[in-house]
């Protein structure tokens, strides 16, 4: 067995043991690797994955990837920066290079040639690609993408997927590239080349962008939000690990894990990890989880806990602040009316907009219409101690 350091994996793009409750995503991407495998070509529409910070989305992304080399398909990883000084197209251009000189080992590597043939196979960009802006257009890099995938099918290999995460900072000029390209290979029929896009990113920002960047979004890509795990799915990834790990929870102590991480997936990793760290040992020798150990580790994550709740306070603009403060002194759920007289505003479109920057950020959440909850399990109390402290309250 590996030696880890335990069944948790707290940070950012740190994947878990197991991904929990995102089988219907992974299922998604499967059915593209099986249709590559056996058609050569998808129907499948383009992946859009919004999700706020500590939902999966690297995770998730990270196994795409897996299953994607796992079956033979070509995948790389780009990921976008807030300085932005090399687009994404440079971005990408450079890890294709790069995997290709490689060699990436595929499902039938036996076939090693680095031959390229059919750099556009007949595609006839030019003129399909009209509809967009042409001074945005860069059809050496669309070309570049295509001849990689036939590169990677001369080699033995499935098809090529291209996996952007942050996408929230994309330039706009590599998403139109990537868009024209994506509709240009939809429009063809039994000759489309086995190419898939995933794109991650936070809320709003990802969607809205990729969506500009196409005169046809709605055909050609599929919007997946991802939201906090389901209590089922959030139990499993506290208790799978753990008992892969040759240990056990008692039952009260697992609840109490269960409720603290209020389901949400970065969590779930810094609460369980925080456990783990205190668990003792049964007679057979079995490490074990109780209500005590369980309480503690609570308690001690708690600043690692606070250093999100602070990053969302320090986020807020004094609007929010208002916000979140009067959400936590009517016990952390109100109704967008209510919060706004809460804070001394007429109507809720005064407030709409910074409820919808802390929604972004993953501070609040909005469950139904109209309604407004803290988004992270255990900030309401910090909330109410922090305006205390501050004298806002
Ligand atoms: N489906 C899941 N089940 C359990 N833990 C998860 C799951 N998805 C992500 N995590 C954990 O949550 C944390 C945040 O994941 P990450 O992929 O970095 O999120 P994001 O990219 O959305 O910010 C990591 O510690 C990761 O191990
Ligand atoms: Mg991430």
């Amino acid at each position: 067995m590996p030696v880890l350091d335990g069944p948790f994996f707290p940070g950012a793009g740190t994947s878990p043991w197991r991904l929990e409750g995102r089988e219907e995503e992974i299922r998604l991407w499967e059915r593209v690797m099986a249709d590559f495998a056996m058609f050569g070509r998808t129907q499948a529409r383009h992946l859009v994955i919004q999700g706020v910070r500590g939902v999966g989305k690297t995770s998730l992304l990270k196994e795409f990837a897996e299953t994607a080399l796992r079956e033979g398909c070509l995948a790389i990883r780009v990921r976008c920066q807030s300085s932005g000084r090399e687009s994404l197209m440079d971005r990408i251009r450079a890890s294709l290079d790069q995997a290709l000189e490689q060699e990436q080992p595929t499902r039938r590597s036996a076939v090693t040639g680095v031959e390229v043939r059919t750099p556009l196979g007949g595609f006839g960009l030019e003129r399909q690609v009209s509809e967009a802006d042409p001074t945005l257009l860069d059809s050496a890099f669309m070309g570049s993408v295509l001849a990689a995938t036939a590169q990677v099918v001369h080699r033995g290999g499935i098809g090529l997927a291209i996996l952007v995460d942050e996408t929230q900072y994309a330039d706009r000029r590599s998403l139109v590239n990537l868009s024209e390209l994506v509709s240009v290979i939809g429009e063809q029929d039994a000759d489309r080349p086995p190419f898939h896009l995933a794109f991650a990113g936070l809320p709003k920002d990802t969607a809205a962008k990729v969506t500009r960047s196409s005169s046809h979004a709605e055909r050609v890509y599929r919007r997946i939000d991802l939201g906090h795990l389901d209590p089922d799915s959030a139990r499993d990834a506290l208790q799978l690990p753990v008992q892969a790990a040759g240990g056990r929870w008692t039952e009260p102590a697992l609840d109490l894990a269960v409720e603290a991480s209020g389901c949400y997936p970065a969590f779930i990793q810094e609460y369980g990890a925080a456990i783990w760290e205190l668990r003792h040992t049964d007679e057979q020798g079995i490490a074990v989880l109780d209500e005590r150990v369980a309480a503690r580790g609570i308690e001690l994550a708690g600043p690692q806990i606070e250093s999100y709740f602070d990053a969302a306070w320090e986020a807020a603009p004094p609007l929010g602040r208002q916000c979140l403060v009067a959400l936590a002194e009517a016990g952390g759920q109100l109704r967008m009316g209510e919060l706004a007289s809460a804070v001394g505003k007429s109507s809720s479109s005064e407030i709409s907009w910074v409820v919808d920057d802390l929604t972004r950020r993953g501070t609040c959440l909005k469950p139904a219409r109209g309604v407004v909850v803290f988004g992270r399990a255990g900030m309401q109390d910090w909330v109410l101690e922090r305006a205390a402290d501050e004298g806002i309250a």
